[in-house]
Formats: structure tokens, sequence, C-alpha cells
């Protein structure tokens, strides 16, 4: 009888373990794309000794027990009333610092600036007749070739931004509302049938216009960035109402905090103060942790760079990774999507 294949060895060592694609990605560290193609690939060809490394790291590897399991992807809009506080910073960054912690994460930015593109894959401009505007202006399956791109980032990938996004609004005005509200189902289909993301987070602009309404209706959490100013905090009670609002048709909507940024760290009571305020309008809502305003931020996005690439070790990144800690808190508390 023939001696087993790599491949043979390892699907036996993974049946073993339990593991499916998702696991042996997240025990290894490895990008599961790579993972998944390594496997469907004849790899007889391949350098042996490579493949006995990745044979004994999977054998030796244990499971992050604490890493959440999802039905399907949790999609997070990035979204307030008001421009300039921060909805594609956070955007962009807890996309990378999830990513970074072993989720799989897609961003998609459907915002005409292009400011998450920009940061996380600057080359998006290299093939502009392929971006989410062509994607949502076809109806077409996020899934088909081209759309979704890989980052420099494991476990991150994105489907670019474009100045024409601009135009959809005026697209979705002159359909009807049924075919409006279902684009971006169709649009996802895949990706919900697939479940290789863990998370997806939309990156929107300000206005309460069609695109960002029908976004609002297949999204699962709103992450709503604000500033600690008094003016700032008049952002809040639009986004409870636009909720309220989305819900009749999308129960399943909820809000996941609203998160302050920019934070001035001299002005002592600026924080305090607000925080007491949107307690008062939206109980319980706010993150505890913060992000202060920080030059770092400013300057990363000028050399398109995640804040965790461009200065992991800044206060602003340190409360970055508290933010992303909880969030993940938040969803495992709010989603009735975790795996138990
Ligand atoms: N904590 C911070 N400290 C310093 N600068 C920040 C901080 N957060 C965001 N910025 C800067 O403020 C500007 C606006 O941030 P950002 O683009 O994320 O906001 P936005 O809500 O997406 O804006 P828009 O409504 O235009 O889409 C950017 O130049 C960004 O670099
Ligand atoms: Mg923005």
């Amino acid at each position: 009888m023939s001696e087993k294949t790599w491949k043979e060895k390892m699907e036996a060592l993974l049946k073993q373990k339990k593991w499916d694609m998702k696991d042996w990605h997240r025990a290894l560290g490895l990008n599961q794309w790579q993972l998944e193609n390594l496997m469907a690939m004849d790899t007889t060809q391949l350098d042996p000794e490579s493949l006995q490394n990745i044979y004994d790291d999977t054998k030796a590897a244990k499971l992050d027990k604490k890493m959440m399991r999802f039905e399907s992807p949790v999609i997070i809009v990035v979204w307030t009333h008001k421009g300039g506080t921060g909805k594609s910073t956070t955007a962009m960054n807890m996309s990378y610092e999830l990513s970074r912690r072993g989720y799989n994460v897609l961003g998609i930015d459907i915002d005409s600036q292009s400011d998450m593109s920009s940061v996380l894959y600057p080359n998006y401009l290299e093939q502009p007749d392929v971006s989410f505007y062509e994607a949502f202006s076809m109806h077409d399956d996020f899934m088909e070739p081209g759309y979704i791109r890989h980052t420099e980032y494991v476990n991150l990938d994105i489907i670019p931004g474009s100045a024409k996004c601009e135009g959809l609004e005026g697209q979705l005005g002159v359909l009807d509302q049924n075919i409006r509200g279902r684009i971006w189902e169709k649009c996802l289909r895949t990706i919900r049938k697939d479940n290789y993301y863990d998370f997806i987070f939309v990156d929107m602009d300000k206005t309460a216009g069609l695109m960002n309404v029908a976004a609002l209706a297949e999204a699962d959490f709103v992450l709503s960035p604000l500033e600690p100013a008094i003016f700032a905090v008049k952002a809040v009670p639009p986004v409870l109402a636009q909720v309220e609002e989305v819900r009749k048709n999308n129960p399943k909507l909820k809000i996941l905090g609203f998160l302050y940024n920019k934070v001035d760290m001299r002005k002592k009571r600026s924080l305090p103060e607000s925080l007491e305020l949107v307690e008062e309008i939206a109980p319980g809502l706010a993150f505890k942790s913060f992000i202060k305003n920080d030059a770092n931020i400013d300057n990363s996005q000028r050399e398109h760079y995640p804040l965790g690439v461009y200065n992991r070790s800044c206060a602003a990144n340190k409360q970055m990774i508290e933010v992303a800690d909880e969030l993940l808190e938040k969803v495992k508390e709010k989603s009735d999507k975790v795996v138990k």
C-alpha cells in the first residue's frame, strides 16, 4: 500500500483535532485563504520540509478558546450624524486590530471619500473600475472575482471605495423600495453563506441617505464615534431615532456603542460632562474606553498605515487596543450570532 500523502496526513490530523479551516488558521496564526489554497492544490511539488513544518506546528498548536465563533459574519456599520468625528479612523483601526487578533475581517468602504481604502489598501486607485461602486450598482455578489482585495495585513480584506460612490444615492432614489431593500442582501449572499469573515466593518458618510439606511438595514450593530463637545452630543438622538426606524424592518440592529474620540486630555471636565449627557439620553451605551486627540492618528493616515502599524506603542494606539477589547466584550454580550 502506498504511503499517505502530506494532504491525507493533514486531513487526518485536522479530523482528529476536530478542527475546520477556521480553527486551523486561528491555531496556526496563518492566513485562512492560504491554508485553503494549500489543501486544494497539488502539494507533491512543494518543499517537503516546509510541509512537514506545517504538519508539526499544527500537531503542537492549541486553539484559543476565548475567540468567538459566529453563525454568520457580524456586520458593524460605523456611522453618526456628524462629520469628522472619527468614523473612518474607527472603521480602519478596529478592522486592523481585530484582524491582528486572528479574526477574519472585511472592510467595506462605501464613502466616496474612500478614507478607509487609502489607509488599508493604498493602491486602490490602480483599478478604479472595480470598487464598491461597481459591485453595488450592478447588484453583484461581493465574492465575484475582483471586488475583494487582500490587504498587506494578514486576515484583513477590503472592498475599496470610489469617488463614484456619491452617485449611488441617485441610483437608489429611482429604484422601487423593495428592490432597493434587497441589494445589500444580494451582494452579501455568498459572504454570509461561506461564513469566512468574522467581522465586516462598513465605513459610511455622515448622512442618513438611502445608501446608509440600506446598509443599516443589513447590519447587526452601529458603532458611533463622538467628540466630547456639547454640540457633538447632538448627534446622539438622530442615531437613536434612525436605529429605531430601521429596527422596524431589521429588528436585530443594535447600537454597539457611542465611542469618544479626539478627547483633549487637558480639558479634564469635558469627557465626564459629555459622558453624563450621553448617559441621560442613551443609558449604558457609551464605551468606557476612549481615544485621545493624538497627532499619531493624523500622521498614520497621511502615511497610509493603520495606527497599530505606524506606532504600536503610542498612547492613542494603547487606547485603540482597549477599545477593541471592549468592542469584543460588547459583541459577546449583545450578539445572538455567537456560537456557544
Ligand atoms: N483621535 C484623534 N486624534 C487626532 N486626530 C484624529 C483623531 N481621530 C481622527 N482624527 C483626524 O480627524 C480627521 C477626521 O477623522 P475621520 O476621517 O476618521 O472622521 P470621519 O468621521 O470619517 O469624517 P467624515 O465625516 O468626513 O467621513 C482626520 O484627519 C483624522 O486623521
Ligand atoms: Mg470618513
